[in-house]
């Protein structure tokens, strides 16, 4: 089985553990860091609406809780029709532990999958060098 493969299992598995009551849209995001260890995470939801976080976070902090920094490979699976794209914050947050050329799959439940980078999905990144000099 391919990495992708088990990052989309681990990714379903997850997703299933989603806190999503108001939306009702269930998210699971499975992170592959360069050491190889896999972190997953999935959307958790509270009432007080803003307060909710996405997968992708959650997977981001059970990877820097781990230690861990460098993404080499991330997949997001959600319940819609076409593969979703990650939000602007999650797009910021994949960034900053990820290279532009880092592989980011987004795919449905049904199987539909989307391969991106993470270049694509954030051109024009504000990075750390944007801050030299100032
Ligand atoms: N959501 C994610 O977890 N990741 C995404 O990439 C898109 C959106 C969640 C946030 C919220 O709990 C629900 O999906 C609806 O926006």
């Amino acid at each position: 089985m391919s990495d992708t493969e088990d990052l989309r299992r681990a990714a379903l598995a997850v997703r299933e553990n989603a806190h999503a009551p108001y939306s009702g849209f269930h998210v699971g995001a499975a992170i592959r860091t360069t050491s190889g260890a896999v972190f997953l995470g999935c959307n958790v939801e509270n009432v007080a609406y803003p307060e909710g976080t996405c997968a992708e976070a959650g997977a981001i902090a059970a990877m820097v809780a781990a230690g861990e920094r460098r993404i080499a490979e991330a997949y997001v699976v959600a319940g819609s029709p076409d593969p979703v794209p990650p939000c602007g914050g999650c797009r910021q947050k994949l960034a900053e532990f990820a290279g532009g050329d880092v592989p980011v799959t987004l795919a449905t439940v049904d199987g539909a999958e989307r391969r991106t980078t993470v270049a694509a999905l954030l051109p024009g990144a504000f990075g750390a060098a944007h801050m030299e000099g100032a």
